[in-house]
């Protein structure tokens, strides 16, 4: 059986872009592309392949799953740079959209990304309803119950307690990260691993999200683990959330390495 790799990933997410933006405005076109090939880790769609493997799925369609994600992902970064947002004028290590494109063109790069994820999976749809559940999914966590609920939450309050925060990021962070875990997960339909890999990805959302403020500490003008707890208790949660993440997968011992072996980098990565 073939394995899921993110080299094939890379030409399956190109040849979409070119697909659905053959026909875009050129500053348009240019503006996402320069998101979506920008150099990101491709977290998402890597958990994708990784949630396919634990669960012994290999079905080249997780690549358009992981697609749509990933474009979802990246619209919500150019919106969450925009100055009336974080305003941000560098990501990954160059200009931000809005930077280099302008606010309009962000905006519209963002809306653009968005609305053709939904195209794709609408139409991976038309050709199998079977991944109805799994499009839902993604449309939920990424929504106002999961990822834009989770960044309203934080812009309207400026001051979170440890306890907001906690929700703040199980929407904002959490989300996508889920997403991109359960929509492959469904695909099983093995409760067991379905029920384990919920508990898992919600475990891993935090921690990215703690290692993401722990990296941040120095620059840090908004709340964070970091600002809440200070530097030595957000650790301490990390080792915790890193046990949870463990021993949601420990009726799994056979699969569940490379799950836990990405956990890992997480935990140890350094941007
Ligand atoms: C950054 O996500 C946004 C957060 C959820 C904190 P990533 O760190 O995965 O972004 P890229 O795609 O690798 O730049
Ligand atoms: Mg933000």
């Amino acid at each position: 059986m073939m394995k899921l790799t993110s080299e094939r990933f890379e030409v399956v997410l190109k040849n979409l872009f070119e697909k659905y933006f053959s026909s875009s405005p050129t500053d348009l076109k240019n503006a996402c592309e320069y998101a979506l090939f920008g150099s990101g880790k491709r977290i998402r769609p890597t958990l994708c392949f990784l949630t396919a493997d634990f669960c012994k799925i290999y079905d080249e369609n997780v690549y358009i799953l992981a697609s749509a994600i990933e474009f979802i992902h990246n619209y919500s970064l150019i919106h969450d740079d925009l100055p009336c947002m974080d305003n941000d004028d560098f990501r990954r290590g160059k200009p931000t959209v809005h930077k280099k494109f302008g606010e309009t063109l962000a905006l519209l790069a963002g809306d653009a990304l968005l609305n053709t994820a939904f195209e794709i999976l609408f139409d991976l749809l038309k050709k199998d309803i079977n991944y109805l559940e799994s499009v839902k999914i993604i449309a939920s966590y990424a929504g106002v119950n999961g990822m834009i609920g989770g960044q309203a939450g934080e812009f309207v309050n400026a001051k979170p307690d440890f306890g907001d925060y906690v929700t703040i990021t199980k929407k904002k962070t959490a989300g996508l990260i889920q997403a991109s875990v359960l929509s492959v997960a469904f695909l099983s339909m093995d409760r067991r691993k379905i029920d384990a890999l919920s508990s898992f990805s919600l475990n891993l959302g935090m921690i990215f999200q703690l290692t993401d403020d722990l990296l941040d500490k120095e620059t840090g003008e908004s709340a964070s683990f970091v600002t809440i707890l200070g530097e030595n208790e957000a650790r301490k949660m990390l080792q915790s959330l890193y046990k949870k993440a463990e021993n949601s997968l420990k009726d799994f011992t056979n699969e569940n390495s490379d799950l836990m072996a990405f956990c890992d980098k997480i935990v140890k990565r350094t941007y």
